[in-house]
């Protein structure tokens, strides 16, 4: 029996410390297939021996019946929370209020400091007793959290028993408490809302719900089945450990077998700091967590105590907040916004909410199949999300704050501004609105028309009134305004119309390819405008052009073709082009303007991963394509660019991430072919789609 128990002890410090290896050194010293065998020893000489089963065995990850409820439990320190600041001038600030208090003979330039992530997860706090985990529980209010001890179990990088390496000698307090956040890598995130979705169940908004869904299931079961890292950084409390410093905290934790963030650093001046700041947030988008900024800490443990609190916050630490990517906020409704094409798409109408410096009250909903699929309803609490420039979308509901108010959103029937009946394609998701007539339409080929013309001084609301009055009703019209029209309305005066009409008369001289791209073809941007004028350039050799030869064209598909070849097709756009003939505009490539120009992302590779914001993964392809460049299925040393979208695969992010391959997102996309707003690429593309004033 010695000999059973004996064997039992090793094998569960063995395991313990192969898991320590893999799970946070990553660094596993044995074979998959021995940690196995080890595992299935133990578990058998358990089955014979219940008796000897204890809480620290690595079998005991996921144990015990599904819970009623999760026991109250009080911290043994306040789990304070942290002040922030979102400027460099703010951390200044910060220490020029601290180096008041600083005790005698403390000095402000002797300060050092500890800068850590600030990972956006859930904060946990890990008991031990005698080197063996105990209890874990959440923040709560900071006194009182709830008692999650199964659920953190399964957590793998968490160590059941510490030291996790034997070989360790420093002292184990005989109580010992740990702060930590508990949060879900991106890779297993994007991977967890694929597995959910292809089950039919819905995907979480962001990697943070995701984990805190996760932690609050009353069946550990279910909780070992997600994909929870951890990460470790102060000493709550510690029955008879001397540790001075942060850094020497982070150091000891490490020792003992927690996982603490690799991204740290010890920092001697405010310079330094706020110089590290700044380059972390410049990595931010290279990181497998989704971190939301860093916390700057007093590198003396001593020092951070005797500053004190201010309300819940430590004087001793701040947070510098990364601009926000993410807000969170209720939608009140959902409108149907007419494009250019007449595609319907939804739009939501929210309570306004600022993000990364705008306020925001619209935001896109894609379409509504995307809707269905992540079931975002009218009444929901909704997570909304912006990266870079990008138009802000809603990128999914928090299911758990519903309280059976909300409706589902409809696909309308009508078109909101005509009232005239939709129109589904059968193989699109979109339905369109296909009334010629209909002003909404009318208002945005006439903006996109002015837009891509350069008509400075016509802004949109002009181009809206103008339709509303009856003034305009196509692109054509624009050049045949009155001075005694206009000057009726309300706001133009003498020298206003004059300078407006100046500005349409100026817009005659624009080259042919600028008149091919206003005319708003789709899938017809300036660039593709650009090489259908090169090859026809004139628009009656355009016009008597068939599919084929147009997509004869270098750089020119067959959707591409078909969409100019209907285009002309149609009565009322053949019109349209002889009143433009009549009125004096470049119909015809001049010699001067037809100088090669290379594509702007030629010879460049390119791989996409996750959800881009606004353009569907064939749709990105197309517009890469289209501007010269490739676009491959998985990362290597060829690929030149990592296109980044949400909940990006693992894979290729950390192939790109281990070869050095720049990232970038849709935005960046983008500017590299300098296509801004104005720039058409696809029916769908929405932001000349949503309402004024997002
Ligand atoms: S220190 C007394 N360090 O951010 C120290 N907090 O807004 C107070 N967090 O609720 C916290 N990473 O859960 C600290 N490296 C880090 C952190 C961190 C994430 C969380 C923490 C807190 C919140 C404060």
């Amino acid at each position: 029996m010695q000999d059973i128990e004996q064997r039992i002890r090793e094998l569960r410090e063995q395991i313990n410390y192969h898991n320590y290896r893999y799970y946070v050194l990553n660094a596993p010293v044995i074979s998959d297939a021995e940690y196995d065998r080890l595992f299935r020893e133990l578990q058998s000489l358990e089955e014979a021996h219940p008796e000897l089963i204890a809480p620290d065995s690595p079998t005991q990850r996921v144990g015990g019946e599904p819970q009623e409820k999760f026991e109250k439990v009080r911290h043994p320190a306040p789990i304070l929370s942290l002040a922030s600041t979102t400027e460099p001038e703010g951390i200044r600030e910060w220490l020029a209020r601290i180096s008041k208090l600083l005790p005698e003979g403390v000095r402000a330039e002797d300060l050092d400091f500890v800068v850590e992530p600030k990972i956006d997860g859930l904060t946990v706090v890990l008991h031990y007793v005698d080197g063996v985990f105990v209890q874990g529980a959440t923040r709560g209010n900071g006194e009182i959290g709830e008692d999650i001890t199964a659920n953190l179990r399964t957590i793998k990088g968490l160590p059941l028993r510490i030291p996790a390496d034997p070989a360790v000698t420093l002292p184990v307090p005989p109580r010992l408490a740990v702060r930590g956040e508990a949060y879900m890598p991106l890779d297993a995130f994007a991977k967890f809302n694929r597995s959910l979705e292809e089950n039919g169940e819905k995907p979480f908004a962001n990697p943070r719900n995701a984990a805190a869904g996760s932690l609050r299931q009353l069946d550990p079961s279910i909780t070992a089945a997600r994909p929870l890292s951890l990460w470790c950084y102060a000493i709550v409390a510690g029955e008879g450990l001397d540790i001075a410093t942060q850094w020497q905290a982070l150091d000891y934790l490490r020792s003992m077998g927690f996982p603490v963030a690799r991204d740290v650093a010890h920092l001697r001046t405010v310079d330094e700091v706020i110089a590290y700041c700044q380059e972390w947030m410049k990595k931010r988008d290279t990181l497998n967590y989704e971190a939301d900024g860093v916390v700057i800490k007093i590198n003396d443990l001593r020092l951070q105590e005797a500053l004190g609190v201010v309300g819940k916050d430590p004087r001793g630490a701040l947070a510098f907040k990364f601009p926000a990517r993410e807000a969170t906020t209720k939608l009140l409704d959902a409108e149907a916004s007419v494009g250019r094409t007449g595609a319907l798409t939804p739009v939501a109408v929210l309570e306004p909410v600022e993000l990364g410096g705008v306020t925001i009250k619209h935001a896109s909903l894609h379409n509504y199949e995307d809707v269905a699929r992540k079931d975002i309803r009218i009444g929901d609490t909704v997570v909304i999300k912006r990266a870079g420039d990008v138009i802000p979308y809603v990128a999914g509901p928090i299911v758990d704050l519903r309280d059976g108010s909300e409706r589902p959103i409809t696909m309308p029937e009508r078109c909101p501004v005509c009232g005239e009946p939709v129109v589904q394609p059968e193989d699109e998701v979109a339905v369109y609105c296909v009334n010629a007539a209909c002003p909404a339409q009318l208002k945005r080929r006439v903006r996109h028309f002015v837009a891509a013309m350069e008509i400075d001084g016509l802004g949109e609301r002009t181009v809206d009134l103008f339709v509303d009055e009856g003034l305009v009703h196509d692109a054509a019209d624009l050049y045949t305004l009155r001075a005694e029209d206009i000057l009726k309305l309300e706001g133009f005066a003498e020298k206003s119309t004059e300078n407006l009409l100046a500005a349409i008369e100026a817009s005659k001289q624009q080259p042919f390819w600028r008149v091919l791209t206003a005319l708003g073809i789709r899938y017809v941007g300036s660039v593709v405008a650009q090489t259908l004028a090169r090859r026809f350039p004139s628009i009656d050799a355009l016009m008597q052009a068939d599919q084929e030869e147009i997509q004869n064209v270098e750089g020119i598909g067959p959707r591409i073709a078909a969409s100019v070849v209907d285009y002309f097709g149609r009565p009322r756009h053949r019109e349209m082009i002889e009143k433009l003939r009549r009125a004096g505009l470049r119909l015809a490539e001049e010699e001067r303007e037809k100088e090669e120009k290379p594509l702007p992302l030629a010879g460049k590779t390119f791989v996409i991963t996750g959800t881009l914001p606004t353009m569907s993964r064939e749709a990105a392809t197309a517009f890469i394509e289209r501007y010269g460049g490739k676009v491959t299925g998985s990362v290597s040393a060829k690929t030149d660019y990592l296109v980044v979208g949400e909940s990006p695969g693992g894979t290729k992010y950390r192939k790109a991430q281990e070869l050095g391959v720049p990232m970038i997102d849709e935005a960046q996309l983008r500017e590299m072919v300098g296509a801004g707003a104005g720039e058409q690429d696809n029916g769908n593309w929405i932001q000349e789609q949503l309402p004024l004033g997002l």
